[in-house]
C-alpha cells in the first residue's frame, strides 16, 4: 500500500506504479499530453493495479468516441479479478467507470459525489465530476459539489490551484462573474500553466463583453502550450471569439487554421470548437471558403456515436452547414433510435431538445427560415440540457435570431433581440438588429434609441 500526494491510499505493492499514477493525475489536471503515458507506466509496473486500470478506462472514455468502448469493457474485465483487495474509494471509482461506460453519466457523477463526501481531496473524482456535470449542463451541481469539498482544501494540499480554477468556472456558469474572476485569477497566479483556470477567466471576460481584455489575457504563443493536450484548442477558440468581437476576422480565421484544427488528430477530435467558430464567422458575414468540408467528412463518420448530445449538435451543424442534408437527416434518425432504445439524461435530452434543435438547424441551413424559427423557438430556453457553456450555447441563440430576422417573424425577432441586448449589451450587431426590427414594427423612437446604443457599443459582433 502506498499513498498519493494528498494522502489517499493506493492499493499497489509497487512504489513505482504509485508514483506514476500520482503523476498521471497531476499531468492530467495540468492538461499535459504525458498523463496517459504515466498510467501506462503504472500498469507496466503493476498490471493488477485497480485504480490505474480504472484511470485507463477514464482516459479512454475522455476520447468521447464510441469506437473505444470495447477497450473500456476489456479494462473492466481486467479490473474484476483484482477488485477484492481494493479500498472502498477505489471500488467506487470502478463503479463510476462502469456507469460512465454504460452511458449513465448521472450515476457516474453520483459515485464521484460519494467518493468526495468520504475523500474530499480526491482530485480525479472532483475533476471528472466537474467535467461531466458541465457536459450535462448542471452548473448548480458543479458549483455545489466543489463548494462542498473546498473547506478541506488549502494551499498545503497539492493541486489546490486546480480546485480554485474549477470553482471559478462553476461560479462563472452560475453567473457569479466577479467571484469567478477572483478565484480564477488566484488559480492562474498559483499555476500560470493551468489551462482550465485561464479558460475560466476567459469565460468571465466573454460573458461581460470585455474582448479587448480577453485578447490580452489569452496572448500566449503556441510554444508556451506545446506540451498541453488538445483542450488548448478550446482555449484558442475563446481567443478567436475575442477577435471576432473586435471585428478582427483575419486573426480569428488564422486561429481556426492554425490552432483549432483537430480533425486530423488520431486520438481526439473535437468538431465543436471548429463548427462553432465557422458558424459564428458566417453569421458575421465572413467568407470561410470550403472549410466546412473537412468537418462534415469527419462528422459523417460519427453519426451513430451519441456519446454526448452536445457533440451530436455540432456534428449535425457541420453536416447541415456543408449541405449534406441527407446525412444530417440520417444523423437525426440515428439520434431518435438512440433515444428510443436508451433511458436517462442522454436519451431525454436527445429526444426533448437535441432533435428539435438539429431539425431547426437543418431547416435553417436549407433556407427554410420560418420552419427553423418555429422549431428553434420551442427549445430556445431548454438548450442548457444538452450541456456546454453559456458561451458555447450562445451560437444557437444567434442562429435563432438570424432565422427570425430572415423569416421576417417580427414578434419572435423582437422578443429574442430584446433579451439579447440585455444579456449581450456590448455588441453593436445586437443593437443594430434590434433597431431594424423596431423600425419594421413602426416603433421609430425606440429604434433610434437602439441605433444610438449600437453606435456606443464597444464590440462589433453579436
Ligand atoms: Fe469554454
Amino acid at each position: 500500500m502506498y499513498a498519493d500526494c494528498r494522502g489517499l491510499t493506493l492499493t499497489t505493492a509497487s512504489e513505482g506504479a504509485a508514483i506514476h499514477l500520482d503523476q498521471a493525475v497531476t499531468d492530467y489536471l495540468d492538461y499535459r499530453t504525458t498523463a496517459f503515458g504515466h498510467v501506462r507506466s503504472a500498469l507496466e509496473q503493476d498490471p493488477g493495479f485497480v485504480l490505474a486500470l480504472c484511470f485507463r478506462g477514464y482516459f479512454l472514455l475522455m476520447l468521447e468516441n464510441k469506437a473505444i468502448l470495447p477497450k473500456v469493457r476489456q479494462t473492466l474485465d481486467e479490473i474484476r479479478p483484482n477488485l477484492a483487495a481494493a479500498t472502498s474509494r477505489e471500488r467506487r471509482h470502478v463503479r463510476a467507470l462502469e456507469a460512465w461506460a454504460a452511458g449513465d453519466i448521472m450515476l457516474a457523477c453520483a459515485h464521484w459525489e460519494e467518493i468526495l463526501a468520504e475523500c474530499p481531496l480526491d482530485l480525479m473524482a472532483l475533476k471528472l465530476h466537474h467535467t461531466m456535470s458541465f457536459y450535462a449542463g448542471r452548473s448548480q451541481v458543479m458549483r455545489a459539489v466543489i463548494a462542498s469539498v473546498l473547506g478541506e482544501w488549502d494551499d498545503k494540499a497539492p493541486g489546490y490551484g486546480c480546485v480554485q480554477g474549477m470553482y471559478a468556472y462553476a461560479l462563472e456558469e452560475c453567473g457569479a462573474y466577479a467571484d469567478a474572476e477572483r478565484w480564477g485569477r488566484q488559480a492562474v497566479e498559483k499555476n500560470p500553466g493551468d489551462l482550465w483556470a485561464i479558460h475560466s477567466v476567459a469565460h468571465v471576460l466573454e460573458m461581460e463583453g470585455r474582448s479587448a481584455e480577453g485578447v490580452k489575457w489569452l496572448s500566449y504563443t503556441p510554444q508556451q502550450w506545446a506540451d498541453k493536450n488538445p483542450f488548448k484548442a478550446h482555449v484558442w477558440w475563446h481567443a478567436a471569439l475575442f477577435f471576432l468581437a473586435q471585428g478582427d476576422y483575419d486573426r480569428a480565421l488564422d486561429l481556426y487554421d492554425h490552432a483549432l484544427c483537430s480533425v486530423n488528430s488520431e486520438t481526439y477530435v473535437d468538431v465543436s470548437n471548429q463548427a462553432a467558430l465557422l458558424k459564428r464567422l458566417q453569421l458575421a458575414g465572413v467568407d470561410i471558403g470550403d472549410r466546412w468540408k473537412a468537418l462534415a467528412e469527419h462528422s459523417q463518420l460519427r453519426i451513430h456515436d451519441h456519446m454526448l448530445p452536445f457533440r451530436d449538435a455540432h456534428f449535425c451543424l457541420a453536416l447541415a452547414a456543408h449541405g449534406d442534408f441527407d446525412v444530417a437527416r440520417s444523423h437525426i434518425k440515428s439520434m431518435a433510435d438512440f433515444a428510443a432504445q436508451s433511458e436517462g439524461w442522454r436519451a431525454e435530452a436527445t429526444n426533448n431538445v437535441l432533435i428539435p434543435l438539429c431539425e431547426g438547424i437543418v431547416a435553417y441551413e436549407q433556407g427554410h427560415y420560418d420552419k427553423a424559427c418555429n422549431l428553434l423557438w420551442t427549445v430556445r430556453n431548454e438548450i442548457v440540457s444538452i450541456g456546454g457553456s453559456h458561451a458555447q450555447r450562445d451560437l444557437f441563440a444567434q442562429i435563432i435570431c438570424d432565422a427570425a430576422m430572415r423569416a421576417c417573424n417580427l414578434p419572435a425577432a423582437r422578443s429574442l433581440l430584446s433579451e439579447r441586448v440585455l444579456s449581450r449589451s456590448t455588441k453593436k450587431a445586437n443593437w443594430r438588429s434590434y433597431a431594424e426590427v423596431l423600425t419594421a414594427l413602426g416603433e421609430t423612437e425606440r429604434a433610434d434609441a437602439a441605433r444610438q446604443r449600437a453606435e456606443a457599443a464597444p464590440e462589433v459582433g453579436a
